[in-house]
């Protein structure tokens, strides 16, 4: 038994920030954003829209798209790192939402990388019969945890959410998800706040102190290394030649980063499904909506054989080889 992804769907908030707006509110440019990033947009969350709001969207659009009814899902799992509450988890409140009461829903949070997790660990449930219908979401409100006054980050992240339906099959779907992660990098990428260690308030401006902290240059040159070698792995694992993928869905970060794995699998960048330039890096959320917008596209067509990758903070980072 496999798994095949039966519909897949996404979801961007309304509002438009680019990168000329930026260049009102920081010391940045609209050059400087896109030659280093590729990024000439992003969308944000409107005021009180949260994780969980942006997800049912994508969500109930995978849900359509497979064919199935919110009842028939019997398996939730939500990749983000900023979920609505404490608790409830982002997968139960998803749940509550869409009406599939009883079956297990739970979130995952390994930063960008948190939709490949949650669709390796949905893939298995699949795999060994334990689940038929399974909801994989990645959502993401990073600009509640984006330091507007830090021109180094603020360009980078934006707002979204995706989603797909994987069902079994006879024939493979999924044919493999590769995870690995290595936690003595979480000083390169990381928030220095959270709710054990807890919020510092900054006195100049009585708000909470809660920002991404990255070391730019030095999570590139990581990221370009080991998301290489997942690649490869992926490749490997299978018995396929580079020359097999049809497409590449990339964690969407960095154009640049995302070049040099286009470059690694020879592949033409025609090949790479690309949509940093318009939502920037929406961590969980960006593999899902740059697949969804390639199937809805028509461009990723069934049989095709998908290379997907991500790579975040802790550092995280997997793969998954899909024939759709
Ligand atoms: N506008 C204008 N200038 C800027 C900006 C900005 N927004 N931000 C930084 N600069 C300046 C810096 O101050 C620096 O100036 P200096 O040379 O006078 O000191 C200069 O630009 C170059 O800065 P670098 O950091 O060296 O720029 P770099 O070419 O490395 O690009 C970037 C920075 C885009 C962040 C790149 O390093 C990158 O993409 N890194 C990887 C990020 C990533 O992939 N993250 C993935 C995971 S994210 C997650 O998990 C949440």
């Amino acid at each position: 038994m496999y798994s095949r992804i039966a519909g897949t769907g996404s979801y961007l908030p309304d509002q438009v920030v680019t990168n000329f707006d930026l260049e009102k509110r920081m010391d940045t440019t609209d050059e400087w954003i896109r030659t280093r990033t590729g990024i000439e947009r992003r969308h944000l969350a409107a005021p009180g829209q949260t994780t969980v709001d942006m997800a049912e969207h994508a969500a109930r659009r995978a849900i359509e798209a497979a064919g199935v009814t919110p009842a028939e899902i019997d398996f939730i799992v939500f990749g983000t790192t900023t979920p609505d509450l404490v608790f409830p988890n982002c997968g139960t409140l998803l749940q509550a939402r869409l009406g599939a009461r009883g079956c297990p829903a739970f979130s995952v949070e390994t930063a960008c990388s948190g939709f490949i997790y949650a669709l390796s660990i949905a893939d298995k449930f699949v795999k060994a019969g334990e689940a038929k219908c399974a909801l994989v979401v990645g959502a993401e409100t990073l600009s509640r945890i984006t330091d507007w006054n830090d021109r180094n980050t603020a360009v980078l992240f934006g707002d979204g959410a995706g989603a797909l339906v994987l069902k079994p099959t006879a024939e493979a779907g999924i044919l493999s998800t590769h995870l690995h992660s290595d936690g003595e990098y979480k000083d390169l990428l990381y928030v220095e706040s959270g709710v054990s260690r807890g919020f510092e308030v900054d006195p100049a401006t009585n708000k909470v102190n809660i920002g991404i902290k990255m070391a730019g240059s030095e999570v590139f040159k990581v990221a370009v290394t080991k998301l290489g070698a997942a690649v490869d792995e992926a490749l490997a694992a299978n018995g396929l030649e580079k020359s097999a993928v049809d497409w590449l869905i990339p964690h969407q970060a960095n154009i640049r980063i995302i070049g040099a794995m286009a470059k690694r699998l020879d592949l033409p960048m025609e090949k790479v499904i690309l949509t940093v330039q318009d939502h920037g890096n929406t961590s969980a959320a960006s593999v899902p909506l740059a697949l969804d917008t390639g199937v809805r596209d028509g461009r990723i067509k069934r049989g095709d054989l998908l290379l997907l990758e991500a790579f975040g903070g802790g550092f995280t980072w997997g793969s998954a080889l899909v024939r759709f």
